[in-house]
């Protein structure tokens, strides 16, 4: 897939805190563009990289096809404990996930991810799920999607947004993202922050269109599971609601012996880095190792 554009985000602190060196062996849970699956191979780790995502499987293929240390998956991080042991990979020295979206995704994959292309809102990262982004909009009760938009998307107007929608949708299904941007970026006219005014609403349809919340939990459980002692725990994330799980489950490890958090501080990218790659600005890294 020669469109698959990604840049790896913190990929030497990343990668430097899995402690990787020959013969060690490592989960790639979000393996994308395969920056930090490279990155590791490079080091002389063996990767089992997994995606749930077939565009990007299509593309590991191909950049690794002559590639002996890393087997290509395509799965859920939230079924880790299965896919590591049905790939004779228990147990590793290393999971990383690096949360959310590829570029690719966003920018290329025409599934509606952004509010300034005329694409079909579905944003499914794994298209054997059923739920899109279509269907709530054109579905979801007007107190429901209130419930989404406010929880989920932390948006102060949510009660307004979720009026529009279903005001709206009265005369005729809204398919295309830019139209529901338009409709957010209606409400929110007083608007004047940096931010489109529909990045909350995006988000939240985001998260739950692909369960985003639950399969983290589930996926740092999982994770925990299948590392073996000093084995390392990383994990990127890009939102708030992310980085509260990742801290507080990384805290209920600790609390319960399982091992100890690496950083009391998360990692985040500096001045340069930024400067390169706008979406590294939102990056959280964080560390756990099993003791
Ligand atoms: C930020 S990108 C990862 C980029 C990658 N680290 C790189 O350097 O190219 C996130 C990837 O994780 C995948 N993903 C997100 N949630 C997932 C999940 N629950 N299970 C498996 N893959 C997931 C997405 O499909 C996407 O390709």
């Amino acid at each position: 897939m020669s469109n698959f554009v990604h840049i790896p985000v913190l990929l030497k602190a990343a990668v430097d805190g899995l402690n990787v060196c020959p013969g060690k062996v490592f989960i790639d849970g979000t393996a994308g563009g395969g920056g930090h699956t490279q990155e590791i191979l490079k080091r002389g780790g063996k990767v089992l990289a997994i995606d749930c995502d077939t565009d990007a499987i299509e593309h590991l293929r191909d950049v690794f096809k002559n590639e002996k240390m890393v087997k290509i998956v395509k799965g859920n991080f939230s079924k880790i404990g299965q896919i590591v042991r049905e790939n004779g990979f228990f147990p590793v020295d290393g999971v990383l996930f690096d949360l959310g979206f590829s570029s690719y995704q966003i920018d290329e994959a025409g599934r509606g991810f952004s509010f300034r292309k005329d694409e079909k809102i579905d944003m499914r990262m794994d298209s054997d799920t059923t739920l899109t982004a279509f269907d709530i909009v054109n579905t979801w009760s007007k107190d429901a999607l209130y419930e989404l938009f406010s929880k989920v998307g932390e948006e102060h107007d949510a009660q307004k947004i979720a009026d529009e929608i279903v005001f709206v949708r009265k005369n005729g299904n809204i398919e295309i993202s830019r139209e529901l941007g338009d409709i957010v970026k209606k409400v929110k006219k007083e608007y004047g922050g940096m931010m489109h005014p529909a990045t909350k609403v995006f988000q939240a349809l985001r998260i739950t269109v692909n369960n985003e919340l639950e399969n983290l939990k589930t996926g740092l459980f999982e994770g925990v599971s299948v590392l073996r002692k000093n084995g390392r725990f990383g994990v990127i994330s890009f939102h708030s609601l992310e980085d509260r799980i990742v801290k507080r489950e990384f805290l209920s490890f600790e609390k319960n012996g399982i091992g100890r958090i690496i950083t009391k501080k998360p990692i985040t990218a500096d001045d340069k880095e930024i400067e390169n790659n706008v979406r590294s600005r939102s990056a959280k890294l964080r560390f756990f190792e099993i003791v």
